[in-house]
């Protein structure tokens, strides 16, 4: 038979040769359009690991400025150096994750790609784990750390207050849970990856609250440095993020965060709700027929903010931007009804007003959230 010559029945020789087995280190670098910082930083790791095995593997979102053909060119004279380029999505946590999930060595560390972080750091790093830590975190408010060259002084205590509303919210002691910059036992990772969000730059403070059993964690002083080349991604949008993440943990999980900042928005339309009523009863419509335009009014709002924030990553453009408003209004429709419908059987049953719109506008959340993310932006 074919197949029997394709794969003759002798038992497979596995190769013993080092050369051939994982590196000890595997370095996990996110980038969004980094191309001017990719060789620069191969020269680092290859200075700072003389005495490692190691690789480095570049996650790249699909950077328009090429930074994966940077990656490809220093790669064709490095084995070591790795590749994985995303399609369709965006995200520094998650592309840290898929490029630790990559990895089969037992040590991997994360950091950026921009030659802020210093990759003199990682052999001590990796030597702590391999004495005993599960994680090490490079800290910049540990004494001898800092980041007064590579941040504002509004970057440093915006990132000191999310420090602090860690410990307070979630118990974390660390002194810089925001760090972009750690070393992870990888066995460690792999049992707590499937319980971390993809969504937004806390991936170091989500492992640290997501962890079934605690880690045995250490910290060095880092110096963060000043970007060189290109420009930071860190905006509005990823501080929004990091609020979510943090009510999504300290409620156990219970509040996705997604869904966090679909009701957080959907709570916000209630406000443009108001105004548009106001304004189509001053240019005097029929209170139905305001009522009705100011709700359609309000969920392209919701919309639009939906399809920028809570969904970023799946953003929906050109003719799927249409279509997705034109599901997105069908599926909030549908909402009242069951919003209306649960408001009005609990009224029945307790008639607290409140309670009643409460579980309404609960329940139609809920009902919309489902819904919208099955159809107006389902997980191509
Ligand atoms: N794949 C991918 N996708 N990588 C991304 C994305 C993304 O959407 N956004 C940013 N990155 C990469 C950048 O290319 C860079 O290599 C690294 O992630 C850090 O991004 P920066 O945009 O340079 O972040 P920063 O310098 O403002 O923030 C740093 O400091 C923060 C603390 O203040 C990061 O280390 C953060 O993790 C850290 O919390
Ligand atoms: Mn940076």
């Amino acid at each position: 038979m074919i197949q029997n010559e394709l794969l003759p029945d002798e038992p497979v020789q596995w190769s013993s040769k080092s050369a051939h087995r994982p590196p000890e280190l595997s370095v996990i670098v996110p980038t969004y359009n980094e191309a001017a910082n990719v060789e620069l930083l191969v020269e680092e790791l290859i200075r700072s690991l003389q005495n490692i095995d190691w690789e480095v593997i570049f996650v790249d979102d699909d950077s328009p400025d090429g930074t994966t053909d940077a990656v490809r060119k220093v790669a064709k004279n490095d084995v070591r150096v790795r590749c994985i380029r995303r399609l369709g999505r965006r995200g520094l946590a998650g592309a840290s994750i898929e490029g630790m999930l990559a990895s089969s060595a037992p040590v991997v560390a994360v950091m950026d790609g921009d030659l802020q972080h210093d990759a003199s750091l990682l052999p001590e790093m990796f030597r702590r784990i391999r004495a005993g830590d599960d994680l090490v975190i490079g800290s910049r408010f540990l004494k001898g750390g800092g980041a007064a060259g590579g941040l504002s002084r509004r970057r440093l205590s915006g990132s000191r207050f999310a420090s602090r509303l860690a410990r307070v919210f979630l118990h974390i002691e660390v002194s810089d849970p925001m760090s972009g910059f750690f070393a992870i036992r990888r066995a460690a990772f792999e049992d707590l990856a499937p319980r971390l969000s993809s969504q937004g730059f806390k991936i170091l403070m989500d492992v640290l609250a997501s962890t079934p059993k605690p880690l045995r964690t250490s910290e060095i002083p880092l110096l963060f440095r000043m970007r060189q080349h290109g420009v930071s991604k860190l905006d509005h949008r990823v501080t929004a993020e990091y609020l979510s993440l943090l009510l999504a943990k300290s409620t156990g999980d219970l509040l996705s965060l997604r869904f966090v900042m679909f009701a957080v928005i959907g709570g916000s339309g209630v406000g443009v709700h108001l105004v548009a009523l106001k304004t189509a009863l001053m240019f005097g419509w029929t209170f139905s027929l305001a009522q009705m335009a100011a709700a359609y009014v309000a969920m392209t709002g919701n919309f639009f903010l939906n399809n920028m924030l809570t969904y970023r990553d799946r953003r929906l453009k050109g003719w799927r931007l249409v279509s997705g408003l034109a599901s997105f209004w069908l599926v909030c429709s549908i909402g009242v009804i069951a919003n209306v419908g649960a408001g009005q059987l609990v009224h029945d049953q307790a008639s607290t007003w409140w309670l009643a719109g409460l579980a309404g506008a609960g329940l139609g959340a809920v009902f919309n959230y489902v819904a919208t993310s099955m159809f107006t932006w389902r997980a191509r």
